[in-house]
């Protein structure tokens, strides 16, 4: 099966120019989802993971799947303002202005072993922030796993020394 088949290109959205790439054709689809599972979870071979974090919102979909797949903990990254205990931020930079990510600080214990998943590496700034608010937490990255890696948008070169999966490349 080519889980690219599941992908849909949307010409410009959200913004004249752009394509985007819709993967509600993937979550349509029971038997591309558990193939595209599949796929992230057997790129970590053995290693053992203790919590998976999501990025708001897209990252949300697979994360949950892969904590349940993996019997790990789920931790959800929001946009600022929407988590309710105590959090530390991260900020990254956009084409105009800046985002900010927030974490709860009770989410990882200092050692556990994480997996950062999202929908989409594009340029990289969203993974970055996201690391750096585990690492700030004394998590150990596993790995930073994707549905989709856009690589001409060199986000990999972002993450430097992390271990990177994409279950497709664009
Ligand atoms: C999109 C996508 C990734 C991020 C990738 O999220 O879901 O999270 O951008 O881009 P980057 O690698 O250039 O940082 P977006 O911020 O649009 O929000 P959403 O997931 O809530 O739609
Ligand atoms: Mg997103």
């Amino acid at each position: 099966m080519s889980l690219q088949q599941y992908i849909r290109d949307i010409q410009d959205f959200p913004k004249t120019g752009i394509v985007f790439k819709d993967i509600t054709p993937l979550l349509l689809s029971p038997e591309a989802t558990r193939e595209c599972l599949a796929l992230l979870i057997s790129s970590l071979g053995e290693k053992k993971i203790d919590k998976v974090v999501g990025v708001e919102s897209r990252g949300f979909f697979f994360a949950t799947l892969l904590a349940h797949e993996l019997n790990a903990g789920f931790i959800p990254v929001r946009k600022p303002k929407k988590l309710p205990f105590s959090t530390i931020s991260a900020s990254y930079a956009l084409e105009y202005g800046t985002d900010t990510l927030e974490i709860h600080t009770d989410a990882i214990q200092k050692g556990d072993r994480v997996l950062i998943h999202d929908d989409v590496l594009a340029t990289g700034g969203t993974a970055k922030a996201v690391c750096e608010l585990v690492e700030k937490l004394g998590g150990e990255i596993v790995q930073c796993n994707f549905l989709m890696e856009l690589s001409f948008l060199n986000g990999r070169e972002k993450l430097e020394n992390k271990e990177i999966f994409a279950a497709m490349t664009y």
